[in-house]
């Protein structure tokens, strides 16, 4: 079955230029008022992973473009543990520094838990330190939350709420279990009152539940995964996978795909993000969001 009208396009490049307009106005305001500088925003990126370099010079470039300061620190492969945190402290003493974000993942000879923790939980603008993430997991609603939330999540609820998308008594089931998407992302939507289903690689039979879902949020890393037999008539659907293609798909190599199988998905359901410009530019503009309120916090 089909949806007799065309799903509502939830494109996220207006809902994050508005966001980023916001900053932009909001650090001028402060410079104004009085503050001698900017926020000052520092990315660490370790290795080689090539999807991790587009995206931290891409953090960069949007804070510059808002009147942030920013730094990008890359790392070899090769750093060790002791080096990272060595880093980590002295932009935690820094006291012009606002915001630090390591971005993940870490080579696998770093433990990542322990890289996290190690970063003052005032400045963590991904919201990923134990502390914050135990605010989150605390809060009943958003006035216990921590300062600053998990960039992607917090933009997905954000682009939720700006289309007017119903959340409460709703199901919504989430598939992924990551502490970078999927954890926050259903800790976010019980917050807005949904029932949420959190799906994972064990789950047996994924698209039974997501069949049974109002709105499907998919964050896994595979290109195409959801299609429209997975999903029931009307239901929202929120892409969150962000996937190079391969030789493997000889018509669209390089380009880039979400996990949802967007034109056979669109034709039933209600609402749907697109890939690129769906859920991506919100996680940009959330962080820049984030490093603001750090700052005035
Ligand atoms: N890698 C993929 N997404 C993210 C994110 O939101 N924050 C960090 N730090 N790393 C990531």
């Amino acid at each position: 079955m089909t949806t007799e009208t065309q799903p509502l396009l939830l494109a996220g490049k207006p809902v994050a230029d508005a966001i980023l307009a916001e900053v932009k106005h909001g650090i001028q305001d402060l410079l104004i008022k009085g503050h001698v500088a900017p926020p000052q925003l520092v990315v660490i990126v370790v290795g080689d992973d090539p999807a991790s370099h587009v995206y931290t010079q891409r953090k960069a470039v949007v804070a510059q473009d808002v009147g942030m300061r920013s730094q990008r620190i890359a790392l070899l492969a090769s750093t060790t543990q002791e080096q990272l945190l060595h880093h980590i402290a002295a932009l935690n003493a820094d006291a012009d520094v606002h915001g630090i974000l390591i971005q993940l993942p870490l080579p696998n000879h770093i433990n990542t838990h322990t890289v996290l923790a190690a970063v003052d939980p005032r400045k963590d603008v991904d919201g990923f330190h134990p502390q914050n993430l135990g605010k989150l997991l605390g809060a009943w609603d958003a006035r216990q939350n921590p300062v600053a939330l998990p960039c992607t999540p917090a933009g997905t609820m954000t682009l939720l709420n700006h289309y007017g998308i119903e959340l409460a008594g709703k199901h919504a089931v989430v598939v992924g279990r990551s502490t970078i998407v999927g954890k926050p992302l259903a800790q976010l939507l019980l917050q807005a009152n949904a029932t949420v289903t959190v799906c994972h690689s064990q789950t047996v039979d994924v698209f039974a539940h997501t069949r049974q879902a109002d709105i499907v949020c998919v964050a896994i890393g595979r290109p195409g995964w959801l299609t429209a037999d997975a999903i029931q008539p009307g239901a929202v659907v929120i892409d969150i996978g962000i996937n190079r293609l391969g030789d493997d798909h000889p018509t669209r190599a390089g380009k880039l795909a979400g996990d949802v199988d967007f034109d056979s998905v669109a034709l039933k359901a209600s609402a749907i993000t697109p890939v690129p410009g769906g859920i991506g530019p919100l996680t940009i503009a959330t962080l820049m969001q984030n490093t603001l309120k750090l700052f005035v916090s």
